[in-house]
């Protein structure tokens, strides 16, 4: 089957070695700076979104319809690219500072005091059309976005839904694609390929990518999976679908690379991290340059850096994914700005 891409992203993004981090988690680490792949676009949707918008515009969409929490990259990814392509957008966000009184087909966000800023300020920049919608209502995302797509085709519109996360086989392409550009990166220096790869995982997608493309190019022999939200049967069960659907888009897919999912970093809950893992992301700037979030990429350093303290891990080339993300730390400043005081007034 030929499946359509556009491209959109800044590839090759960098493949970087980071000594003085890495000599103090005692591993040969690597970080492949997907938070470099595009502007406000930036971070892994936008490799995702290659192939889904490519799949929108083949079917002549003129509108896409996705969902996400209210700081969703996702979505601002989605959404940003949308107004690139002259397609209008319409982002379902969950927002857990609804009360059930607010329950319904979600409420416009410039008629609630919701502050825009970080990824949802980049969202009302684009021209997305925002509705916030409560946890309960958000479990029924799949039927909402449904609903809103039917009423926009009445209205002569060609909508096109985006699963959470742009999850799906489709999606996942793109860290397959990921993974053949390492391979040619390791190939330009004759580089050996890694032991271990290390990522977040929110919705899966780019976990199946990654373990799929890793075993076709032989980039790594396993990847770790670090869950933010969700336990690790959820997460295997998510992954393993969305595998099942990359393969019947691509017959040279074949065995994934050894993966697992590994929910020991997920922290108090989605989007709130711990005391700690906020200093350690401080810790990372620090040492690193790399300024990691506290909703995704923090929480899968965090992991790496644990269990690199117990030795498992000891001189192992590992690469971890810069997945991006830099609008959810802005969107946290004052619950960093707390780590950071404190930290002075020692
Ligand atoms: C910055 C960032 N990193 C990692 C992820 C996880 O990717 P996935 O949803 O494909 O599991 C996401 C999205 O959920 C993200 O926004």
């Amino acid at each position: 089957m030929i499946v359509s891409r556009l491209r959109l992203a800044n590839l090759p993004t960098p493949l970087q070695c980071v000594p003085r981090l890495g000599e103090q988690l005692g591993i040969d680490l690597w970080v492949k700076r997907d938070d470099a792949t595009g502007g406000p676009e930036a971070g892994n949707k936008i490799r995702k979104l290659e192939y889904l918008l490519a799949d929108a515009l083949d079917r002549e969409a003129d509108m896409v319809i996705t969902c996400g929490g209210v700081q969703s990259n996702h979505a601002r990814a989605t959404a940003t690219l949308a107004a690139r392509l002259g397609l209008r957008s319409l982002l379902f966000l969950r927002d857990t500072c609804l009360s059930d009184d607010d329950e319904g087909r979600g409420i416009p966000v410039r008629r609630t005091a919701r502050s825009l800023d970080g990824n949802l300020l980049v969202d009302c920049m684009v021209g997305a059309e925002v509705r916030l919608i409560t946890a309960a209502s958000y479990r029924r995302r799949h039927e909402l976005m449904e609903a809103a797509a039917e009423g926009a085709r009445r209205l002569g519109a060609r909508p096109y839904v985006i699963p959470e996360g742009g999850s799906n086989g489709l999606g996942a392409l793109g860290y397959v694609t990921a993974m053949r550009e390492v391979r040619q990166q390791l190939d330009e220096v004759s580089d050996p390929p890694f032991d271990l790869i290390v990522h977040a995982c929110g919705s899966g997608g780019t976990s199946a990518g990654i373990a799929l493309g890793a075993g076709l190019y032989g980039v790594a022999d396993a990847s770790w999976s670090m869950a933010v939200c969700d336990d690790e049967p959820t997460f295997e069960k998510r992954i393993e679908e969305i595998m099942v659907e990359a393969r019947q888009l691509d017959s040279e897919l074949g065995q994934p690379c050894a993966w697992s999912v590994d929910a020991s970093a997920k922290g108090p809950a989605y989007a709130r991290s711990s005391s700690e893992q906020r200093d350690r992301i401080i810790e990372v700037a620090r040492l690193s340059g790399l300024i990691l979030d506290p909703v995704y990429t923090g929480k899968a350093l965090d992991g790496l850096w644990r269990h690199c303290a117990s030795g498992r891990l000891q001189d192992k080339r590992v690469l971890f994914i810069h997945t991006g993300g830099l609008p959810g730390l802005l969107a946290q400043a004052t619950v960093m700005d707390e780590n950071l005081r404190q930290e002075n007034d020692e």
